[in-house]
């Protein structure tokens, strides 16, 4: 699975320049631009640089010598995950004595007791970050020789990663190891490179070698020696690649869109890991505020867009689990209210960006009355994190296609922690949420199997692409993974699509079906599946063409609809996670069929900093 939330590089070779860091640099900064550094070997002395702000900013400290020729050196763009994005959480990170250089890309799980354990060796630490205790390993194993050092460290390491590693008295290697995260070596006679991902090594070769989980190598100029964890030595072939930049940065899918579905798996991975301790579920930063949850019995969330329809998710989650009461608000709507919240109260932002105008304002207004603010988002740093209380990070890397899938995902999985957080400490209902974690460890990989569909749905695609208007229908959890449908399609093909909840449409909108006029039914086999049927009876009988996503089990969809898209078979507060790759992939195939560029989709931005 792939894990992208940082960008590292390293090079070694006769004529190496700083420049040449940089550049490769600059081919990563989509992975992740909050801070940049370098760290490079000359005359056996380390000279470290790094920063918070873009790989640009770098460059400008670099000025005067990105020309010097170096013996080796590594990078570093960063997508924070643990501590703020500043000069000292910056990568790389050093050692005691700054002889020994690392970057990381990846989450390790169990830095904290690392670090206490080193601290108490005298280990001194500078950064909030967890990659810090990596270096101070790797010092701590050292005894002259590198690449047994770094060896011996990632043996401690619990999460995933891919680290680069540079030691003052070895100017002639460059180490590195993967476990989780992407690792790829490329070489070229005397000058080899390593990186997150091909972009930055195709400047100088096509001939690359993917480390594979649990191997580290050591380049030099003559050499690439590849072992496993345990020590053997690994024989690996390099292979040919002939992509170009554009498509290594898309990993060879045609959109990030596509890219950023297909690592769903890996996101529900990020959200989970260090949440589930002992079948339990741990949201430390949230602890502080559960007694008032429990006091209050409410929560008021507030959101936009496809953070709005995760929100209503939540409502459903939560109100159907625990007795809490929750009140869902459009931000832009919130705003204009009369608001009624109680001092102390608690009102969760949802954002991925962290950055929407109407989302933050609303958060202004809610603190103005006392009400304690609990974020959920992406972006480490961003205005929404400084302004709230507390924040809940999804850890799922850059999105940087306009549409919001992954972080829909990871959003969906942080919501279903926090109502089994919820769940727990109200109702002590530990075996019924024992069930619902044991589903969700296994989504990861339910997900990768699930996205095998996407061939069948690019041809339901292509079927559907000219129809000029959708009506998505669902009803419960069914009904926000409606409108989140209808909003995928909307925003990336500009085809009409309306969601509704199945059971209005005979208050007034079915007038509108017929032949041209095609219905997506959300329409998994659960407690409401009898009324969705004769919802789709209905719309049937004004001629209108049947879409359906269904559950595996569902006997009766065959007769019910034209079109059938089936997933896993689960619980029925889990279909509308299962579901959402259906959705986003639909609408991704038909505006791509179209001829419309879903990563940059007309009059829309990422982030809706405007009013
Ligand atoms: C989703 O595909 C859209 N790009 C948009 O609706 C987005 O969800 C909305 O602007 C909210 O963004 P946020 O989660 O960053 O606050």
């Amino acid at each position: 699975m792939k894990y992208n939330v940082c960008g590292i590089v390293g090079l070694i070779g006769e004529q190496i320049r700083v420049s040449a860091l940089v550049e490769a640099l600059e081919k990563l900064e989509y992975r992740g631009y909050d801070s940049a550094g370098i760290a490079f070997l000359k005359d056996r002395k380390l000279n470290i640089t790094k920063s918070k702000g873009k790989v640009e900013n770098l460059k400008n400290q670099l000025q005067d010598r990105l020309n010097e020729v170096i013996e080796t050196g590594i990078a570093h763009t960063r997508w924070a995950t643990h501590g703020e994005p500043n000069d000292v959480n910056a990568h790389p990170h050093s050692d005691c004595f700054c002889k020994i250089s690392v970057v990381h890309n990846g989450i390790i799980e169990n830095f904290r007791s690392l670090k206490m354990r080193l601290q108490e060796l005298g280990h001194n630490f500078l950064s909030q970050t967890d990659t810090e205790v990596i270096p101070h390993l790797i010092e701590e194993h050292y005894n002259g020789d590198l690449l047994e050092a770094v060896r011996k460290a990632v043996l401690k390491l619990e999460g995933s990663y891919a680290i680069a590693v540079v030691h003052a008295d070895h100017p002639d290697i460059i180490v590195g190891a993967r476990k989780g995260s992407p690792l790829i070596v490329g070489v070229n006679g005397s000058t080899k490179g390593l990186a997150s991902d091909v972009t930055p090594l195709l400047k100088f070769t096509r001939e690359v070698v993917f480390l594979q989980d649990g191997e580290i190598v050591e380049l030099s100029r003559d050499t690439v020696k590849i072992i496993g964890f345990d020590g053997t030595i690994h024989e690996r072939n390099s292979v040919h690649v002939d992509w170009s930049y554009e498509d290594a940065q898309k990993s060879g899918y045609k959109h990030f869109m596509l890219k950023e579905i297909f690592e769903e798996p890996s996101c529900i991975v990020s959200v989970l890991t260090g949440r589930i301790k002992n079948g339990s579920v741990v949201l430390e930063e949230f602890e502080p505020f559960e007694k008032t949850l429990i006091d209050s019995k409410s929560m008021k969330v507030i959101a936009c867009g496809t953070s709005y329809h995760a929100a209503l998710i939540f409502k459903y989650l939560l109100e159907n689990k625990t007795n809490i009461t929750v009140d869902v608000d459009v931000s832009s709507e919130f705003r204009y209210k009369r608001i009624n919240l109680k001092p102390g109260s608690i009102v969760l932002a949802i954002s991925q960006s962290g950055e929407t105008a109407d989302t933050l304002e609303s958060v202004r207004l809610a603190k103005k009355h006392g009400a304690k603010i609990v974020a959920v988002t992406n972006v480490v740093g961003s205005t929404l994190t400084r302004e709230a209380d507390c924040v809940l990070y999804l850890n799922a890397g850059p999105e940087i296609s306009v549409a919001a899938t992954k972080s829909y995902v990871a959003q969906l999985v942080m919501l279903y922690l926090l109502m089994l957080r919820a769940n727990e400490i109200l109702n002590d209902s530990m075996e019924q949420n024992s069930e619902l974690i044991d589903r969700l460890m296994r989504f990861p990989e339910i997900f990768e199997n699930s996205l095998k569909f996407a061939d069948k749905i690019h041809e339901l695609a292509r079927k559907y692409k000219d129809y000029k208007h959708f009506m998505y229908i669902g009803r419960a959890y069914g009904y926000p993974t409606a409108l989140e449908g209808a909003l995928k399609l909307k925003e990336i093909s500009y085809i009409h699509a309306t969601g509704y909840p199945a059971g209005e449409l005979k208050h007034g909108p079915i007038a509108m079906l017929g032949p041209d006029f095609p219905v997506f039914a959300i329409a998994p086999n659960d407690s409401l599946f009898p009324k969705m049927k004769s919802n789709i009876i209905e719309c049937r009988s004004r001629k209108a063409r049947i879409l359906a996503v269904t559950s595996d089990d569902n006997q009766e969809i065959s007769e019910l609809a034209d079109d059938i898209i089936t997933v896993n078979s689960s619980r029925e507060e889990l279909y509308p996670l299962l579901m959402a790759p259906v959705i986003q992939l639909f609408a991704y195939f038909v505006a791509d069929e179209l001829g419309f560029d879903p990563d940059k989709p007309r009059n829309l931005a990422k982030s809706v900093t405007v009013e």
